[in-house]
């Protein structure tokens, strides 16, 4: 199997090391790398799926395009071009595979594939959600019928299609698991994002309506190519001129739930094409959710790496076969 890319140590000033990229400061930019890594529960496991990195890379790339053309709103990303003269030590599998001045020809051909050079934002420390269907943590809720959705439609089945439009908002805890925000509290956290009471809920709102616009044309666009884009998570944040950007990553496996139009069938749980399987796969095993997490088996590993790719196969290369 191919080895999978886990760590960067590329010699630029560390911005941050997230869960899955590593950022690197380029003073009013950043230089965004997406490793290989995987994490379930908020926990990383200590296995990577192969391409993961350059899959996810490749598909935020289209979404910011697609989500920009459309007039939407306008995101981080300047561009995927990997800056000239990258000096530094690339691992595999947690061994240095390299080490030299600059990079050699082979390690620049992957790192090019999992950059992205964008503006550096102040990132709203909120995660929006939004569902189109019923799955996930939204069912789990609907099933205890703690939840006012239950009220209004008692009835849904897991993974149905919602009746309207769902969106949540949530903490981006840096440690621990997000927690959802009533109304209020999102509305506390802008404030103190912004500085100001001033138009907070017309900014909300604002975000609000962007999110539900993205998840509109996207979910068309995937369905006409047989995906269900059953839920998915933005972050939007504020460059310098004070623009409302869309950041992070953009309607990939890790951020959104994936469905097969083709295999969709209420009452159960769906097939994901995203982390699903390795979700299904550590509870399974009993492990208590605190790292460190189990070691994955090659199957689970080879499985993900197919899913991840057939979901950028489905969404951008076949079309891009056909238009051709
Ligand atoms: N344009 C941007 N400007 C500043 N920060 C950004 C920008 N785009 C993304 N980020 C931040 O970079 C990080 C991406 O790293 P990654 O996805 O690995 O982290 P994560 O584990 O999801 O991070 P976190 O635990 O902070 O949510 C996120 O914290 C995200 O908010
Ligand atoms: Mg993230």
């Amino acid at each position: 199997m191919k080895k999978a890319m886990l760590e960067t140590g590329i010699i630029l000033k560390e911005f941050k090391k997230g869960k899955i990229r590593d950022i690197y400061d380029l003073d009013d930019r950043l230089l965004i790398v997406t490793t290989d890594r995987v994490s379930a529960f908020d926990v990383v496991m200590r296995q990577g799926i192969p391409d993961k990195g350059i899959v996810l890379n490749q598909l935020s790339d289209f979404w910011f395009r697609f989500i920009e053309e459309k007039g939407i709103i306008k995101n981080h990303l300047i561009s995927t071009e990997l800056p000239r003269g990258i000096i530094g030590v690339v691992f595999y599998d947690g061994k240095p595979f390299r080490i030299c001045q600059e990079i050699g020809q082979k390690q620049k051909e992957n790192l090019a594939q999992r950059i992205m050079i964008v503006k550096k934002t102040k990132v709203i420390p909120v995660e929006f959600i939004v569902r189109g269907y019923l799955a996930g943590s939204a069912w789990e809720k609907h099933k205890r019928g703690d939840w006012w959705l239950k009220k209004v439609r008692p009835n849904l089945k897991e993974g149905e299609r919602l009746p309207f439009l769902l969106i949540q908002h949530t903490t981006k805890a840096e440690i621990g698991h997000d927690k959802d925000l009533d109304l209020r509290e999102l509305y506390q956290v802008l404030e103190r994002y912004f500085g100001t009471k001033e138009y907070i809920a017309s900014r909300a709102e604002t975000i609000m309506g962007k999110s539900f616009e993205i998840y509109k044309v996207a979910s068309e666009y995937a369905e006409a190519r047989g995906i269900i884009i059953a839920d998915t998570k933005f972050e939007f944040g504020i460059d310098i001129e004070g623009n409302l950007l869309l950041v992070d990553e953009l309607l990939t496996p890790d951020s959104s739930r994936f469905w097969l139009k083709e295999k969709w069938q209420p009452g159960k749980q769906q097939e994901g094409y995203d982390k699903q399987p390795l979700r299904d796969w550590l509870e399974s095993t009993g492990w208590d959710k605190n790292p460190p997490p189990p070691d994955l088996p090659e199957e689970i590993i080879k499985l993900l790496a197919e899913r991840y790719q057939e979901i950028r196969d489905r969404l951008i290369l076949k079309t891009k076969k056909a238009e051709a």
